[in-house]
């Protein structure tokens, strides 16, 4: 069983190759269109399970600074994604160049995201959450998924 932080690595690894293949030249428009509807699915059911279950795990009112400006920036960037980038995107036909520089915004957002939180979010979570929690918190993560796929 994976614990929390191996769960959520393996979404970003997902998620890379998902915009990997947006940014693709060869795609078709209706290409493009189902690799965004799986983008979008994808980023929804992970920024849900975060939001709902690691972060509050990971920083809470009595946390350190640190841990909750970590929280509350990455909580911002999910909703410029979510928001902003994502409903543009639908608005935009995705045989124009248009749609690729949006797409491209995306993918340099979304990866941007994942790196830091693999970097400091993550790390910090290892160094002060026991194996014991960061695995019971990759259960409970599981199972939320499953509810929302
Ligand atoms: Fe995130
Ligand atoms: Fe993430």
């Amino acid at each position: 069983m994976a614990n929390a932080v191996e769960l959520l690595v393996k979404d970003h690894e997902k998620m890379k190759t998902l915009l990997g293949d947006l940014l693709k030249s060869d795609k078709s428009a209706s290409e493009r269109t189902e690799l965004l509807g799986k983008v979008q699915k994808e980023l929804s059911v992970h920024t849900q399970i975060e939001e709902e279950i690691f972060y509050p795990a990971f920083a809470d009112e009595k946390s350190p600074a640190s841990k909750k400006k970590m929280y509350h920036e990455a909580k911002e960037e999910h909703r410029a994604v979510e928001k902003l980038v994502i409903p543009d995107l639908n608005d935009t036909a995705p045989s124009t160049m248009e749609f690729m520089g949006r797409a491209k915004v995306l993918k340099e957002l979304v990866e941007h995201h994942m790196e830091e939180e693999e970097e400091e979010m993550f790390k910090m979570a290892e160094e002060t959450m026991t194996e014991d929690q960061l695995k019971e918190l990759g259960q409970k993560m599981a199972a939320r998924k499953k509810e929302l796929q």
